[in-house]
């Protein structure tokens, strides 16, 4: 009988424990059967692992717990209740040279996130509701990729994100070791199981992120510790749950294990249950030799001398230089063999074109699939070659919508590979000159006037440091899928910190673009990128060259055309003849008047990127054009100041007198 009623009791016990434990908390060792609300590529393989994103591009995937949970006090209106939850989770890049997107924890008033842009976005936002209090969102990011537009601070950090991708507070990714206090540093994406504990106390509004590598215990001091009031973010009821996002860079993002708890410490993991990550390819065959040696001894030898001729060959074929200073580039170095399978040999069916710099070729990176444009810049002296590949590293690490990604690098005897996002609708030059393809509509040629001088704002006032592209024309404007405008052509770029000045010797650019000070000051400055992006408007606008032959072997300037219509009041009459009368007047007008304005031979009446694009958007109203506005005979000067034929002979790039030659 006494037994019985314990009995009972247990029973009784053991289920209120159980039901309270399903209402406020849950613990996933491995998600095999686990009940989620799962999207897009998310999915939990038979193992159990919960696999976020896969090697997919453009990918989205988010895994909520499928019941949301009350963040908000009844008893005490206002605040929020404490929580807790920690995960294992791994980043597996596919390709090792470059690391893929991040992923978050979230906390969120809904899991439709069917209008979240993928990449930088990590699937949460948008371009038009990022750092909306509407969002109702709190994300921990763990993000591998170092995006200006959000202020990351690196390629490698944990962020808190309210509402937004501009963290709140955000450190590189490590630990402070409990036995000596010293920072460990960790790196998300390196395809290894890491621990994260996200804490949050109501009362004190306080939310600590806490990270380790697995199997350790929590670590005493968190890697973050914010106080944060989150009774504006918590809306009655929320979701937990994961988002991850892909963009180009193919990376799995996967999660071992997870407990969250609210009003309380959530139960630990029990690592010794949580599923195996999948293989990488590192699977060894076996090697049955044993059984063939015996009989194989005179075909072995002769087997070792032709491999070793076929080696040698191989070697030849695919030889790289590669120095000590390199090593630290590693992640931006790519083998020449696998460039020379991507492109088939650089035969010639791969060619997409052949500019100032070199050729360039379509390919396919074996290793992701990922279609690549490489270009081969050739090169005779090692002479700034380090100081040029420490620049096109860092040129690598921009990212923005409106510019080409550059991937990385190779080198070999007496040449550069670079390698580029490949862009399907090639140069915009093609397509405005190109009668043979539909003209671009005027919306078309708007947004990408917009998206170039977005990209060059983020280059002249945006990123850490300031870059001067220094040879902005439609030919290294790139078209992506989408029509989107993109810059391409960094070799040219230098890059300088904020404050200090350039220094130049040669002058590089296209004839047409360059800004008569760069004549007596051989400086390449912000300035005169503008110059550039003044002619670029015309250009676009106009459907005509910067600089075309005119009678008696004259070069006729754009600019000078344009300049006399609009004193003559007939601005409207240089639009392209393409576009037909299928323009909106005002911002026909206003391009063409940007475009004079910023080509104005005093760089100091030439306006910034940032007022450019605040024309663009119409949020303020263009200055009137000055009336004593004269082209200062670019040519003229130009050749007073006797600049090399080389450097007159036509409108086509002559920028392959870059840096990389430290002479000529
Ligand atoms: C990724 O997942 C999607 C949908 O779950 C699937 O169709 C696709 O084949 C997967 N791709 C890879 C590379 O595993
Ligand atoms: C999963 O959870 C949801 C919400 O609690 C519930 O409606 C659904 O029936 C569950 N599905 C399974 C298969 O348990
Ligand atoms: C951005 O996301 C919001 C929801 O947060 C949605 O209302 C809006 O339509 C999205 N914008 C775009 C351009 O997709
Ligand atoms: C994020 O930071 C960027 C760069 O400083 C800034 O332009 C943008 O307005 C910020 N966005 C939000 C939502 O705070
Ligand atoms: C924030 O989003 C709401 C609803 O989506 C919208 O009405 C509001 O204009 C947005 N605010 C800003 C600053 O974009
Ligand atoms: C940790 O990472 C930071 C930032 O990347 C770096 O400056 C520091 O040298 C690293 N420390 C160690 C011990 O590797
Ligand atoms: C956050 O960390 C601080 C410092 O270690 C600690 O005093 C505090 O109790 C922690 N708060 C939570 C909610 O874990
Ligand atoms: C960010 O986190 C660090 C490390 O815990 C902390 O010292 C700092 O006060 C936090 N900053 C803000 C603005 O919360
Ligand atoms: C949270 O937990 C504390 C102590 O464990 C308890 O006193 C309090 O009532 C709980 N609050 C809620 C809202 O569950």
């Amino acid at each position: 009988m006494a037994s019985r009623l314990l009995k009972t009791l247990l029973i009784l016990v053991f289920l209120s424990f159980a039901s309270s434990r399903e209402d406020d908390s849950f613990v996933f060792n491995g998600f095999r059967g686990a009940n989620l609300s799962l999207d897009g590529f998310a999915s939990v393989v038979p193992d159990g692992l919960l696999v976020l994103t896969n090697w997919s591009t453009q990918a989205k995937g988010h895994a909520f717990h499928p019941k949301p949970f009350k963040f908000k006090s009844d008893t005490t209106p206002g605040t929020t209740l404490s929580f807790s939850t920690t995960f294992v989770f791994a980043i597996i890049p596919e390709y090792s040279y470059v690391s893929g997107h991040g992923m978050a924890f979230v906390i969120s008033h809904t899991t439709d996130f069917s209008t979240a842009l993928p990449t930088q976005y990590l699937a949460l936002f948008n371009l038009s509701d990022n750092g909306n209090a509407t969002n109702h969102v709190l994300g921990i990011e763990l993000d591998t990729i170092v995006n200006a537009e959000f202020q990351d601070i690196n390629n490698n950090h944990v962020g808190i994100d309210v509402n937004s991708l501009n963290s709140t507070n955000s450190t590189g990714a490590g630990y402070y070791d409990d036995s000596t206090g010293a920072f460990q540093n960790l790196t998300l994406a390196s395809s290894v199981p890491m621990q994260i504990w996200v804490d949050y106390e109501g009362q004190d509004m306080q939310l600590n992120v806490t990270m380790a590598p697995v199997p350790m215990a929590k670590p005493s001091k968190p890697l973050l510790s914010s106080t944060i009031d989150l009774s504006s973010v918590m809306t009655d009821s929320m979701y937990v749950g994961f988002s991850s996002a892909n963009g180009h860079l193919l990376t799995t993002h996967c999660v071992l294990g997870w407990s969250f708890k609210m009003n309380g410490t959530a139960e630990p993991l029990d690592y010794a249950q949580l599923p195996p990550l999948p293989l990488l390819d590192t699977k060894h065959k076996s090697q049955k030799l044993a059984i063939w040696l015996p009989l194989a001894s005179c075909a072995f030898v002769l087997l070792v001398v032709a491999t070793v001729v076929l080696a040698v060959k191989r070697r030849n074929k695919y030889a790289e230089l590669r120095e000590d200073w390199e090593q630290e580039y590693g992640p931006h170095r790519f083998s020449y063999k696998e460039l020379f399978r991507a492109t088939k040999g650089f035969k010639a069916k791969a060619l997409l074109g052949s500019g100032g710099f070199g050729r360039v070729y379509r390919g396919v990176l074996p290793s992701s699939k990922l279609e690549v444009a490489v270009k081969r810049v050739s090169h005779e002296s090692r002479q700034g070659m380090k100081e040029f590949v420490a620049e096109i590293v860092s040129i690598g690490q921009l990212r923005h919508r409106n510019i080409v990604q550059l991937l990385g690098y190779c080198r070999r005897k007496g040449e550069l590979l670079l390698v580029y996002d490949y862009m399907p609708n090639g140069s915009l030059d093609n397509f405005l000159y190109d009668e043979t393809r539909p003209a671009l509509s005027w919306a078309q040629r708007f947004g990408i006037m917009k998206g170039v001088a977005s990209g060059l704002l983020y280059l002249h006032q945006d990123w850490e440091k300031i870059v001067v592209h220094r040879d902005i024309k439609a030919s290294n404007v790139l078209l992506d899928s989408e029509l989107n405008g993109r810059l391409g052509d960094f070799g040219l770029a230098r890059l300088y910190d904020h404050g200090t000045d350039a220094h130049t010797t040669h002058i590089v650019g296209t004839m047409g673009y360059l800004a008569p000070e760069l004549a007596q000051t051989g400086k390449a400055t912000t300035k005169t990128d503008v110059f550039a992006f003044g002619a670029f408007l015309l250009e676009v606008a106009c459907g005509r060259r910067p600089v075309a032959p005119g009678a008696e072997g004259q070069q006729l300037l754009l600019l000078d055309w344009v300049l006399e219509n609009w004193k003559k009041g007939t601005l409207l009459a240089t639009g392209d003849r393409r576009l037909g009368r299928n323009f909106p007047v005002e911002e026909m007008e206003t391009v063409l008047k940007l475009g004079l304005l910023c080509s104005h031979p005093s760089p100091d009446t030439r306006p910034t990127m940032r007022q450019v694009m605040h024309f663009l958007d119409g949020d303020s109203t263009m200055p009137e054009l000055p009336l004593a506005y004269k082209s200062i005979g670019v040519m003229s000067l130009i050749q007073r100041d006797g600049f090399d034929d080389y450097m007159m002979s036509s409108s086509t790039s002559v920028s392959h007198m870059f840096a990389l030659s430290g002479g000529r």
